[in-house]
């Protein structure tokens, strides 16, 4: 057989093995949106039982084919070689972690989980303690496993963002912190912004109608996908012929629905917009977690935070409420959803303060990582940092240390690609403002288009053939670079509080 030829039997491989994975995200869609609560055991068998026949898939018969193209690789097609050392890569760090690792990590993070559950229960750290000590201590023979350079936590980092480091993110994060936290010291002395107008009662379904047409002005596709209702937000795509969005409505706060619908809409028009021809190569997938993200931030707070956006949709909005937001502009709404107010909870986070939170939890997982401290240090650590960063004290761990689910799962390393979302979403948002000098006139006059295709042509499509790095170097002429994501706060809460930063 050729290489070719099996290479292309791989591919059929590799879209069996993304087929049981779009089953089960339908089965995750359904256990959020629509199974009755009764469904949970049957459902978690059924789950169990099908990522096993995943996994097994990938790993015996993909691998037999991967293993006989390797050393053939001269003789595949340049588009091939791509996507085979793509597929190589994911296959050899799979490959270096132990089974009985994999399944001693799974074990404990179910542990940590309850652990974490109990903690919260009983607004105590200790709780939570041991098992998370358990965890580290795994993540840390993980890391060994998978190999790094200098420090193990670049090994997690390479899960969620390939090419991500430390060292990297350290630079990132200082220059954030020393660009914007004048700018915030600017926002503390401001007159506040008003926000309390929006706090009036909408009825759920007229809110969802808001966002639908919204939804549709993007560009998402709703014969390939639609919009229910789910306690926490998410997008989940069985392929890109169907990507599905869930959003969540409060009576009396449309912005949260509104902005989860876009935020959302905007990780589904990521999934709609891979290139479907290449189904079950990395070609067709996602190019990391921080990738995803700057496609959901882009539209969520560039897009949909603008003041061009609120000048189109305003007339439309205002029509939601009882007093039809008498007396009030496009400006003033402008204003109240950019709103910036140093809080505890980093979900309840404004785009300003959020990424001080994501530092602090980076920083901590670093330092975890790297032995420089203790997990029984965390609370007095965080609470420090809080103190630093926010200005704020911490009444208790529910709303400090304990908030986040993560480290229950093991995922350190995740935290900073929500950071790294907003970053790539402003130099993305330069870049297409370039390349498209219409955009703020064609979003005032609410014409999306343009702007979606732009994403798509420049990053949708483009799978996962490169580190997100080398992809924003290809879209925009350079590596990730904060200072547009600087400048574009700057700019922009520069007019919200009316102050001029330099
Ligand atoms: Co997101």
């Amino acid at each position: 057989m050729t290489a070719s030829q099996t290479f292309a039997d791989l591919k059929n491989k590799l879209a069996e093995a993304t087929d049981l994975k779009g089953a089960m995200a339908l089965l995750m869609w359904d256990q959020e949106v629509m199974m009755p609560t009764g469904g949970i055991r049957t459902r978690a068998r059924q789950m169990s039982t099908l990522s096993g026949i995943q996994h097994d898939l990938f790993v015996q018969q993909c691998g037999t084919l991967i293993r006989s193209l390797r050393g053939r690789e001269q003789e595949l097609s340049e588009w091939e070689q791509i996507n085979f050392q793509a597929i190589v890569r994911e296959f050899d760090r799979m490959e270096k972690v132990p089974t009985a690792l994999v399944m001693e990590m799974q074990h404990a993070a179910v542990g940590a989980q309850h652990a974490w559950e109990q903690a919260r229960k009983a607004g105590d750290f200790a709780h939570f303690q041991p098992a998370l000590e358990k965890l580290l201590q795994l993540k840390l023979q993980e890391a060994d496993a998978l190999g790094y350079e200098k420090n193990p936590y670049d090994a997690h980092l390479e899960t969620f963002e390939p090419g991500a480091t430390a060292a990297r993110l350290t630079e990132f994060f200082a220059l954030v912190r020393r660009e914007l936290s004048p700018l915030l010291e600017a926002i503390r002395q401001a007159p506040q912004v008003d926000d309390t107008f929006l706090n009036q009662e909408v009825p759920v379904a007229a809110q969802l109608a808001f966002t639908e047409k919204v939804l549709a002005r993007m560009g998402y596709s709703f014969e390939h996908g639609r919009q229910d209702v789910s306690t926490h937000p998410f997008t989940i795509g069985m392929g890109p012929e169907d990507v599905r969005v869930t959003t969540r409505a409060k009576l009396s706060d449309v912005t949260e629905c509104l902005y989860s619908s876009i935020h959302e809409g905007g990780h589904a028009l990521y999934e709609q917009g891979l290139p479907m021809e290449h189904y079950g190569l990395p070609a067709a997938e996602n190019a990391s977690i921080g990738i995803h993200e700057s496609q959901s931030r882009v539209w969520e707070n560039n897009v949909g935070r603008s003041l061009s956006f609120w000048e189109y949709w305003f007339e439309e909005f205002r029509e939601l409420f009882p007093d039809k937001l008498k007396g009030k502009s496009a400006m003033d709404v402008f204003r109240a959803v950019n709103k910036v107010t140093p809080s505890l909870i980093r979900t309840a986070a404004d785009e300003l303060t959020y990424h001080f939170h994501i530092m602090l939890r980076f920083e901590i997982e670093n330092s975890l990582l790297n032995g420089e401290v203790k997990v029984a240090e965390l609370p007095e650590i965080w609470n420090a940092k809080v103190k630093q960063y926010l200005g704020l004290d911490v009444p208790n761990p529910l709303v400090g240390v304990l908030q986040d689910v993560h480290w229950s799962h093991g995922s350190f390393g995740y935290f900073p690609t929500y950071s790294l979302g907003s970053f790539y979403a402003a130099q993305f948002m330069h870049k297409a403002t370039e390349a498209l000098p219409t955009i703020q006139a064609q979003l005032r006059a609410g014409e999306m288009g343009d702007f979606r295709n732009w994403l798509k042509h420049n990053i949708h499509q483009k799978g996962r053939l490169q580190t997100p790095e080398n992809l924003a170097l290809s879209v925009s002429g350079e590596m990730l670079n904060v200072k547009y994501f600087i400048d574009y706060a700057k700019e922009k809460f520069g007019v919200v509080y009316g102050i001029k930063i330099g």
